[in-house]
């Protein structure tokens, strides 16, 4: 299992959260984190620090550890590592304008747990750039579910829509921010998955995750989507969560 924490002015943002995610995929692939929750949390901020990483990101990952290659769980020290990678931030408003491609759902139903065994996933990915697009967005009996490595967003008559995370959709730190961000501004919010027509439809389309933030939709199936342009709920939200991170490097300084 993995996560991929963002950085921000030098400090991990939302790493509780992300940590909490890590622990509850561990436990849904019966492994247990080999340290507690503070002391990790210390060593990734170290890290940060002696790295003198500004804006970036940390990669997370724990596995079963060294031992033959067997099916049967190994009765090995599991391996926690993680490392930092410098990254740009995201474009402030709206982020960046992308184009989706619907592939199949061929992924299994738990996809809540946050399992580097990605294979449909890249798969999926790489169907969606060699046909010129930028993510590709996994369709299941005629509703949406997430995208390859984001979660998907639909704005219909000024309500927010996403699927709920579970099964079929992980739920993304950055997703939950954003839930949390639009019911603080009063805006009306519906956990379901949104019918493919009923998405491509919508006023707004937009995708989250930690190291886009949100981007806006404005193409899907080489057809004009979200209205082909970044929507104003978007761009609050977006400055709405920006904000949050602003006053997140300003506390923690
Ligand atoms: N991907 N759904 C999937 C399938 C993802 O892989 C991701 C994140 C998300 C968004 O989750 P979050 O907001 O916690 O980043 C949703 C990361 C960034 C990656 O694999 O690189």
């Amino acid at each position: 299992v993995y996560e991929v924490i963002r950085v921000y002015g030098g400090r991990a943002f939302l790493l509780p959260e992300h940590l909490d995610r890590l622990a509850r995929s561990a436990g849904g692939i019966r492994l247990e984190v080999p340290m507690e929750t503070g002391p990790l949390a210390s060593a990734v901020e170290d890290l940060i620090a002696r790295g003198r990483l500004d804006c970036g990101m940390v990669y997370l990952q724990l596995t079963r550890g060294r031992a033959p290659r067997n099916h049967v769980f190994p009765r090995a020290r599991p391996t926690l590592l993680f490392y930092l990678r410098e990254l740009p931030p995201p474009p402030p408003t709206g982020g960046e304008a992308v184009r989706l491609l619907s592939v199949a759902d061929e992924r299994w139903r738990n996809c809540w747990i946050k399992s580097i065994a990605l294979l449909p996933n890249v798969l999926a990915k790489n169907r969606a750039v060699e046909a010129g697009c930028d993510e590709a967005v996994f369709i299941e009996e005629g509703r949406v579910s997430e995208c390859s490595a984001s979660n998907f967003f639909a704005v219909a008559k000024g309500t927010l829509i996403t699927a709920p995370a579970g099964e079929k959709v992980l739920g993304g730190i950055t997703r939950a921010a954003i839930l949390e961000e639009a019911r603080r501004l009063g805006v009306k919010v519906e956990e379901r998955s949104p019918g493919e027509a009923e998405a491509r439809a919508a006023d707004e389309l937009f995708i989250a995750s930690t190291t886009r933030e949100i981007s806006h939709v404005v193409g899907w199936d080489g057809k004009p989507a979200g209205g082909g342009r970044c929507g104003p709920l978007t761009r609050r939200l977006h400055k709405s969560l920006r904000r949050r991170i602003e006053s997140a490097q300003a506390r923690r300084r």
